[in-house]
Formats: structure tokens, sequence, C-alpha cells
């Protein structure tokens, strides 16, 4: 059976102006429907401009974007449409916040969709509790941290319920608090049938989080899969200058006779239990 995608390009190439490489470079991958995808790369592999077509703001040169099968077509209408199916999460939460508080930026987006009143209050304290903000709804936007200011830019795309959301680098800057309560947020998301994608440099985070794993290098596709044979490829990771996880870099490193018939332990939890096995047997 051919796996379901949400969104994929397809040879897309596109070159900003007066640069000299390409930032996408024939690039053709695919996101599972339903998965949480970790994009890596280096500085500058295509990751954000990546998640620039996906919704539109930008158009390729050649080749296409499909999302839900359809190739993007590029009119008004078409493109609101899109915007209503796919969320992007910016890095900098101050480009997505435009409002003075966590609850007037949340409701904007469905004032404008034409939703009913007692309807974008039900709705914006749903997101809200999911995403730990309800104490902070009419807190100005300004004395927010770093890490609230993220989850309420989250909050506003989550609202108009897309069927995928992209964050670009949704915990960078972040302390292990508010990473925690980002990641606990994208779980909630994702359980509710959300495909979520995420461009991080945290090769940890990726490896624990994702259960499908997208490599960028030069605008291309170097490598996609799940995230146990994406990190048993060590030496092509590092050749294109991304570290391994900490946790996949011992594992991989383990003799055949200790890791055989075992899956990889995605976290540490998994890690000690592996070693308490051994070392009693
Ligand atoms: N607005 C821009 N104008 C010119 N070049 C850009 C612009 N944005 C990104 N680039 C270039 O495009 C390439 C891909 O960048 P980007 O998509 O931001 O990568 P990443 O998000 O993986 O760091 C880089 O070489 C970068 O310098
Ligand atoms: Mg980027």
């Amino acid at each position: 059976m051919d796996q379901e995608y949400s969104l994929a390009c397809d040879g897309v190439v596109f070159h900003y102006p007066d640069t000299k490489e390409p930032a996408l470079h024939e690039l053709t991958l695919a996101i599972p429907k339903g998965s949480k995808t970790a994009v890596l790369g280096h500085n500058g592999s295509g990751k954000s401009t990546l998640f620039l077509h996906a919704v539109g703001i930008l158009c390729p040169q050649q080749g296409t974007v499909l999302q839900g099968g359809k190739v993007l077509s590029y009119s008004k209408k078409e493109l609101a449409a899109l915007r209503q199916r796919v969320g992007l999460v910016f890095q900098d939460p101050e480009q997505q916040l435009i409002l003075s508080t966590p609850l007037e930026d949340v409701s904007f987006g469905l004032r404008g969709s034409g939703m009913a009143e007692p309807a974008i209050a039900a709705r914006c304290r749903e997101v809200m509790e999911l995403l730990n903000l309800t104490d902070l709804s009419d807190k100005p936007i300004h004395q927010l941290s770093l890490g609230q200011k993220k989850r309420t830019a989250l909050a506003g795309v989550l609202a108009m319920e897309p069927e995928l959301i992209l964050l670009d680098e949704p915990t960078s800057y972040l302390d292990p608090l508010s990473e925690t309560q980002m990641l606990k947020g994208l779980e909630a998301i994702h359980a509710k049938g959300t495909t979520v994608v995420m461009a991080t440099h945290d090769m940890d985070l990726a490896y624990r989080w994702a259960d499908w794993i997208i490599v960028l290098d030069h605008g291309r596709c170097r490598a996609a899969g799940r995230p146990e044979e994406i990190f048993a490829e060590r030496e092509e990771l590092l050749a294109i200058g991304l570290g391994l996880p900490l946790l996949a870099d011992i594992w991989f490193s383990l003799p055949a006779t200790v890791t055989i018939g075992q899956s990889a332990p995605r976290t540490s939890e998994d890690f000690t239990a592996i070693l308490h096995k051994l070392l009693e047997s």
C-alpha cells in the first residue's frame, strides 16, 4: 500500500535573488501523514525555505509542492484555503504575535475566518488549556518569557485546526522546563491526529521525539527514514556536518553481541533498562 503523504516536494528549485547557490536544489521529499517528522540539516541547508514553500509564501521556480496529494496553486483563494490546512510557526515568535495579549492574539485568526464569538471563545479556551497558557491569557505579550511566547504563537496556529503544523526550531533558546512544556503541547496536538513537523538542530531531541526523519544538505534531501535507520548511518551524518544523538552514538558503537536483537533505545530510561537487563544476565 502506498504511504499517504501530507506534504511532498517534487524537484523543487528555489533561488533567492543575488545568491550564488540555490536554497532548494531539486528538492524531492515526502512527509508521511500523521507522522512526527524532524527536518534536520546544517545552518542554511534549506529548512526554513522548505517551510515557506509549504504554506505558499514562496513559490518554486521549478518543480512542484503537493499538499494532501494536490499540487499547490497560488491564487489568493487557494492560498487562503491552504493556510487553513497548513500552519507555520515561525522560529521567532515576534514575527507571529501581533496583538497585545495571548487571548487577543489567538482569537485574531478565528475572527478573520468569520467564526461566531461564542465559538471563538470556546476554541481559544481549548487550545490555551492544551498549551498550558490559560493563566497567561490576559498578560501583556511583552511580559511573557520566550517559551511562553513560542507557545502563544503555536496556540494561534493551532486554533485554526490545521491538519499539518510546521514548527521552525520550536525549542531553540528554550530552557529545559519550557522545552518540556512545548513538547507536551506537541504530543497532545499529534494525539489529535495532526501531522507535526519540526525543523531542528537538536539531534538528541529529534532522536527521541520524531518517528520520521528528513535530512537536508545544501537544499537537497540526503536521507529520509525512521530514526533508528537514519542514526545508524553515523559516517554519512558526520560527513554532512551533523552530530549524532548521544544515545545513538553510544548504542551504535557497542559491539553487535550487545545490541543484537534489541531495538535501539530512544530515551535514557530505555537505555538504563537495557543496561540493567545486561548486567543481570
Ligand atoms: N531572504 C533571503 N535572501 C537571500 N538568501 C537567503 C534568504 N533566506 C535564506 N537564504 C539563503 O538560502 C539558503 C537556505 O536558507 P534557510 O532556508 O534559511 O536554511 P536553514 O533554515 O536550514 O538554516 C541559505 O544559503 C541562506 O543563506
Ligand atoms: Mg532556518
